[in-house]
């Protein structure tokens, strides 16, 4: 973890320790100073699924509007994931989705707010939220979406292009969850797809990591 940018306690005080409902979580996030993301958030966003899905969704950290609606992945870039889905085959009612980081960080330009990544050590601040979701849920699957979130799990070193759409392990010696997931699959973010100029590829090549996904389901 990066010394510097340190700017909180980290979340683990906040968390709920056995966790019975997602609704647990997110009541306990909204009085989380674990960094200083929460300052001008308007809210944090815990994750949304079933508690008993098969795939959990890692995004990087919610939107502008999911920081308004309070709910992860209810902007343009959860309509590509939603349109993602159906076409891998991956039924939406069988998804958590969720954030490495529950708070929105960016930047004002004129009246806009403008996306900014999260650091390393806002990541690493956000963690303990993740684990409690993950042994709520305890998905047979996560599906990594875009470098922050493959990073959160696998550290600094890792790199979507090289990992994307194949069966990876869970890292059970940094993540030790109780009941940890069969696998795990890389892909892009769905907000890259959006940005990219070659869209149509990209949209497809996500299909067809949410298609490995599902294959190792079965
Ligand atoms: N991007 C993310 O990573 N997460 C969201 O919830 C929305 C957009
Ligand atoms: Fe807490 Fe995470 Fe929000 Fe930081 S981003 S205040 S660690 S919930």
């Amino acid at each position: 973890m990066a010394a510097t940018g340190r700017d909180g306690p980290g979340a683990a005080e906040w968390v709920p320790e056995h966790p019975r409902s997602v609704a647990e979580l997110d009541d306990a996030a909204q009085a989380c100073r674990g960094c200083g993301l929460f300052r001008d958030a308007t809210q944090a966003v815990m994750g949304e699924g079933p508690l008993k899905a098969d795939l959990l969704l890692l995004g990087e950290q919610p939107g502008d509007r999911e920081d308004v609606e309070g709910r992860p992945f209810v902007g343009p870039a959860g309509r590509l994931l939603d349109q993602a889905l159906d076409a891998a085959g991956v039924a939406r009612d069988r998804v958590y989705r969720t954030n490495a980081v529950k708070h929105f960080r960016y930047e004002r330009r004129d009246s806009k707010r403008i996306h900014k990544s999260p650091s390393r050590w806002h990541v690493a601040a956000c963690e303990p939220w993740l684990l409690g979701e993950l042994e709520l849920i305890a998905p047979r699957g996560v599906v990594v979406l875009g470098a922050t979130a493959g990073q959160a799990l696998y550290g600094p070193s890792f790199r979507v292009g090289s990992q994307r759409g194949r069966r990876l392990e869970w890292p059970t010696g940094t993540w030790p969850v109780p009941r940890p997931p069969e696998f795990v699959v890389a892909t892009a973010h769905p907000s890259s797809v959006l940005r990219s100029r070659q869209r149509d590829a990209d949209l497809e090549a996500l299909v067809a990591d949410l298609g490995v996904a599902r294959q190792l389901l079965t």
